[in-house]
């Protein structure tokens, strides 16, 4: 089959990662990159760490609103998608950039395979929640990772071309994470980041939600990671360079005890994730690879799509919003100071973790299946 995968964002740049080597074992595939992300950090890395292959088309749509994003975005897409002529287009996730790759495929009758389908906060304020519920009813295959996420599906009437493949990111973290695992893995990251690390002696966190960007969120999240950080156990944030942009315009400064670093690369975000104390984060992808880590973790949202992560926590898993006696609280319950280095130890020594299979069940499917008739697809 001939596919146009469409990325743009760092986490989809990290989910093609995981699956390109695998779709390209069988298929033909053209990448699209729209350069939603487009700062060196933020996307670039990620080719050359993770061996992406170069963009075929790159028409470098970054910024703006998100109907300037968007429809910037289907302008340049459907022109590429008329000349690549695929029998199918894949988008990841819940972006901008999955929106206007599945639309602009479903207007020219391509067949949409959806990876990441599924997923509901239920909360339509979240600019991803109307992006994966459009992509969703475009789509012809439905690749969901988990059993929560078909259900929503059947909820809103989506069954046919539904199926349950896990999680694509944990494939990938399953690869690197022996790549991680010894704890000396802390001194060349701390020397580059002018941090003294030793395992459970820091806190990670990421923060990017459009939620967390408002004036009143920016206050109690900030307030948070001031709280949760000791002189002995700073809070180290990886600061995607929009919050940063927000918290300038608000004027709002991080405490001094947190200390805010460039966006990291997969392999490092993942070391700092096995080896901290704790995770703090907004983030989908950081809140599934510290439950597949084993770190505690508190997400800075009061909604969550990937409820069996929570549930399987064994209650080391926390939404706390931003209420802040509450992570007080969560924090000292799950990650005690006073043992947090043992944890930390402990938990990369015994680490197991095994890849979900997503890369190769998704791929079987798409060769399994005859390209859907134009118009129409499996539905
Ligand atoms: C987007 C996705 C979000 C995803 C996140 C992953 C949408 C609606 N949101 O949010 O679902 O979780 O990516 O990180 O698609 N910026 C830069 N350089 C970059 C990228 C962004 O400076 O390389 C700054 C710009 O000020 C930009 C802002 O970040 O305007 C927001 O970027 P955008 O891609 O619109 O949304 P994200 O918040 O990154
Ligand atoms: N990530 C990264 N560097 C960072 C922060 C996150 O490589 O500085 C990785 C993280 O390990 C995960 C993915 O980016 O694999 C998550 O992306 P992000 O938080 O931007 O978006 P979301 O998952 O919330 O859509």
């Amino acid at each position: 089959m001939r596919i146009v995968s469409v990325v743009g964002t760092r986490p989809q740049l990290i989910k093609a990662a995981a699956l390109s080597a695998a779709l390209r074992a069988r298929h033909d595939e053209v990448l699209v990159d729209t350069g939603q992300h487009w700062d060196e950090q933020m996307a670039g890395v990620f080719f050359a760490e993770l061996g992406l292959p170069r963009p075929d088309h790159s028409p470098g749509i970054g910024g703006g609103g998100h109907a300037e994003q968007t429809g910037r975005m289907l302008l340049a897409l459907e022109p590429i998608l008329v000349a690549e002529h695929p029998d199918a287009v894949l988008v990841y996730g819940d972006t901008n950039s999955t929106l206007a790759g599945a639309l602009a495929a479903a207007k020219l009758g391509i067949p949409v395979a959806h990876v990441e389908a599924g997923l509901r906060s239920f909360d339509r304020r979240m600019p991803e929640e109307l992006n994966r519920v459009v992509a969703d009813h475009l789509a012809t295959w439905c690749f969901a990772p988990t059993p929560a996420a078909v259900a929503n599906l059947a909820a809103e009437g989506i069954a046919r071309g539904v199926l349950q493949v896990g999680d694509l990111m944990q494939d990938l973290a399953a690869r690197v994470v022996a790549e991680v695992r010894d704890p000396a893995v802390l001194r060349p990251i701390g020397e580059r980041l002018g941090l003294a690390l030793r395992p459970g002696g820091f806190i990670f966190a990421t923060v990017h939600r459009v939620e967390n960007r408002d004036p009143a969120a920016m206050a109690a999240w900030t307030d948070i990671l001031g709280a949760a950080s000791r002189p002995d156990r700073p809070v180290v944030l990886a600061l995607h360079p929009g919050t940063a942009a927000a918290l300038d315009g608000a004027g709002i400064r991080l405490p001094a005890s947190v200390r805010a670093v460039k966006p990291q690369g997969y392999r490092t975000t993942l070391a700092l994730q096995l080896h901290a104390a704790a995770v703090l984060t907004d983030s989908g992808g950081v809140q599934r690879e510290s439950a597949w880590l084993g770190t505690p973790c508190l997400v800075l949202r009061d909604s969550t799509e990937w409820v069996e992560a929570v549930a399987g926590s064994g209650d080391r898993m926390v939404l706390v919003g931003r209420d802040r006696a509450r992570a007080a609280a969560e924090l000292a319950r799950v990650a005690p100071p006073a043992t947090a280095e043992d944890e930390a130890r402990a938990r990369a020594a015994s680490l197991r973790l095994e890849p979900a299979g997503a890369a190769e069940a998704i791929v079987a499917a798409l060769a399994d299946a005859e390209p859907a008739p134009a118009g129409g697809g499996a539905r």
